[in-house]
């Protein structure tokens, strides 16, 4: 099926929208593929990494499960792979070699929400963010006091650490100074399955619609590699990785944390869905803004101008469309649309 808009057409539509960022090089690119869905069905939609978690939440949804639960639960397929090294069990380490998880979860129906930060042991943060908005008053748990609470709910502590992400990290150390006491790595080969690993900040975003037109969220991440202990990005934070409003829609980011942070663009996306946008749009309306944010921070900016990191929004509406977009692309994520489960192309600003 062709995408119902020419790229002319998409440029054209909305004048603030389109008109100043067209004009510049590089544009944006709209998907191919169609970016809606059928109204009135239940929906999952995840980022690239999550066509397991798609189509698990769909088999929840169509059981009627809430949708904060189905989400979760195709997430935490994730969380629970060695072989994801951004996400839970098997995810990268900080500097000190120790794995820090953050997560939040949004629940649509009761506009609650609930998080936990740099959280050591428990590899579903995923589900002691829900405990954090189901049992206690507070929405964000850090550290010791999130894992604390997570052994009080019975969670139980493991080591986290792959041999796979120790084996990356070390590489990443031992290459760090040649003014230290660490030696240069025996061998000067990455293992190939090790090189896309070597500075990254990957998540997992769950996003689901139920029947009755609920809607729910959740953002599960190991966060930056290498990061500095106790460094918090954008997943735990509601507003920044992760947004529901359920009269509206909901969404979320994988991508450079700080970044995101600094453009609360999650809800950013939200918004401009209430204001009509289609959600492909609204990802990247906001990716525009935190591209032109970026262009005051020399560090966050390449020599084109253009940022320098990655970025990436999900977005899901009350009506059932979803949408996508990325920064740079092209590149795809997952969606369950009630009766497929497959990996689209996204919508990006900047050709790779
Ligand atoms: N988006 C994941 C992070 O920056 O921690």
């Amino acid at each position: 099926m062709e995408y119902p808009w020419k790229r002319r057409e998409f440029l054209k539509a909305g004048t603030a929208f389109g008109a100043a960022w067209a004009a510049k090089p590089g544009g944006f690119f709209p998907s191919t593929t169609p970016p809606g869905g059928q109204a009135g069905s239940c929906k999952a939609v995840a980022s690239g990494n999550g066509i397991r978690a798609t189509e698990k939440a769909m088999a929840l949804l169509k059981e009627g499960a809430d949708p904060l639960e189905a989400a979760i639960a195709g997430v935490n397929i994730v969380e629970d792979d060695p072989e994801d090294m951004s996400v839970g069990y098997g995810g990268l380490p900080n500097e000190d070699g120790e794995v820090e998880l953050d997560a939040s979860v949004m629940h649509g129906p009761t506009h609650a929400s609930g998080a936990v930060a740099a959280l050591k042991h428990i590899k579903n943060p995923s589900q002691v963010a829900k405990l954090v908005m189901e049992r206690t008053n507070h929405c964000l748990l850090v550290g010791e006091g999130a894992l604390k609470f997570a052994l009080a709910y019975g969670f139980v502590k493991e080591n986290l650490l792959t041999d796979r992400a120790r084996e990356a990290w070390l590489r990443w150390k031992e290459n760090l100074s040649d003014r230290d006491n660490w030696l240069p790595p025996a061998s000067k080969t990455l293992p190939p399955e090790l090189q896309a690993y070597v500075r990254t900040y990957g998540t997992i975003n769950g996003l689901a619609l139920d029947e009755k037109g609920n809607l729910a969220g959740v953002t599960t991440t190991s966060g930056l590699s290498w990061k500095r202990a106790g460094r918090v990005g954008d997943s735990p934070i509601i507003g920044a990785g992760l947004y529901v409003d359920n009269d509206i829609g909901a969404a979320g980011s994988t991508g450079f944390g700080e970044a995101n942070i600094l453009n609360v663009a999650s809800f950013q996306v939200v918004l401009f869905m209430g204001q009509g946008m289609s959600p492909e749009q609204a990802c990247l309306e906001a990716l525009k803004r935190v591209a032109d944010k970026a262009k005051r921070h020399p560090r966050l900016t390449g020599p084109d101008g253009r940022p320098n990191f990655g970025m990436n929004y999900y977005a899901l509406n009350k009506k059932g469309e979803f949408g996508s977009a990325s920064m740079t692309g092209p590149s795809s994520y997952a969606v369950h649309d009630g009766a497929k489960n497959a990996l689209r192309e996204a919508a990006y600003l900047f050709k790779r």
